[in-house]
Formats: C-alpha cells, structure tokens, sequence
C-alpha cells in the first residue's frame, strides 16, 4: 500500500506543484499526495491543489495562541488523516519537538541553500527570500538546495539530497530564487520523498 504524504505549505507552492507532478510522471511512486495543509488562507498553493483534486486544510497559524498549540493541531490534522510522512514545502512555521517526535524520521524539508556547506544560511530567521539575500551579500560562487529530515533543531536534520547551482554575476535575490527552484529544488524534492519511503521502514 503506498504511504499518504501530506505537504504543508504557506505560500505560491511551486515546489507542491512539482511534488504532484512527480506523482503524476511516476518519479513519486511509493507515496500518493493525500493531503495539503496551509499556514495561510487565499494562497495560491492552495489552488493549485484544487486543481489537482487533492483534499487541503487551512491552519493558521495565528489562530493559535502559542507554537505548542498549533504543533498539536497539525499533529491531530495529520494523524486524523492518516498522514504517514509530512512534507514542510515552503511551509514558514517552526512546528515543536512534540510535532517531530511524533512524526519521526518521517518529516523532510526543503531549503534553498547548501547547509552542508553553508549552514549559515539555514536557522530561524533565513526563509524564502532572505536566505538568497544573505548568500548574494556573503559573495559566495555556489549555492543550492537541501533537502533534509526535520528534527527539533531548524535546518539541522540529516541531510537527504542536496543540489548546487551557480551564482552569477547581475544575480537579484529574485532571478537566484528562481534558478535555485528550477536547478535545484523541484528536482531533489521529489527524489528525496521517494528515497525516504524507500530506504527507510515506510514502505508499506
Ligand atoms: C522555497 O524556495 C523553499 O525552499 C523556501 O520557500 C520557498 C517556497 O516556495 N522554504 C524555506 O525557506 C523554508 N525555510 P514555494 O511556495 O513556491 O514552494
């Protein structure tokens, strides 16, 4: 029986996307999309996973007063769901050690640097953008994607896949974001949801 992964979001889901089109062309195979859960309403990721037919939930995140509260809730979402391994997708919320206690080994997230390499580029305050404008500011020549198994520590769980691409001259925050998505992360992704099943206990 293939796993039910749930993919959690807060934003435009392009890497979702790539997730369910990796499904579609059978790079995902082990596990079947069940689930999409954002951190916020009115985002595109959410679209695009009606349009794929996929059930989604919205949790936001401000309606709870603390980070333990919400980590219960998406825990008893997932676990309502029968969820069996979670996908952190662009998904801007640190969810607690109770959170990855109870879905051990069975977390992965994506983030658009080289944290074997340059761990300083990973951590609480670098997401999304801000972790292209550090890298253009530390002038390093290589950045990448990493995706890797989610433990208590942000950023720090062992690492699954990770992906290099160039920083070129003239590079924006933006235009690297978007060579960084495309080189990188909508590759490893999907790769690294399927070696995790895999390799590991998961497989049904
Ligand atoms: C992606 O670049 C992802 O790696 C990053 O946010 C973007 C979400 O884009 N995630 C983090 O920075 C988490 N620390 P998407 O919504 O289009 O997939």
């Amino acid at each position: 029986m293939k796993n039910n992964i749930a993919v959690l979001v807060s934003g435009g889901g392009t890497n979702l996307q790539a997730l369910l089109d990796a499904e579609k062309s059978g790079i995902i195979k082990s596990g079947h999309i069940t689930l999409v859960v954002s951190s916020k309403p009115g985002v595109y990721a959410l679209t695009r996973a009606e349009n794929a037919g996929i059930k989604s939930e919205i949790l936001e995140r401000k309606a709870y007063d603390s980070i333990t509260e919400y980590s219960v809730a998406m825990r008893d979402l997932l676990l309502l769901n029968n969820i069996d391994i979670v996908v952190l997708a662009g998904f801007m919320t640190i969810l607690d050690e109770s959170f990855c206690e109870a879905f051990a080994e069975r977390i992965i997230n994506v983030h658009p640097a080289l944290l074997s390499k340059n761990p300083e580029f990973g951590g609480k305050s670098f997401y999304g953008i801000k972790v292209h404008e550090a890298v253009l500011q530390s002038g390093v020549k290589t950045t990448g994607a990493t995706v890797h198994i989610v433990t208590p520590e942000c950023d720090r769980g062992p690492i699954l896949l990770e992906k290099e691409v160039d920083v070129l001259e003239g590079d924006t925050p933006e235009i690297l974001q978007k060579r960084v998505m495309e080189q990188a992360e909508w590759i490893i992704l999907p790769q690294a949801v399927e070696i995790l099943i895999k390799d590991s206990k998961n497989e049904n």
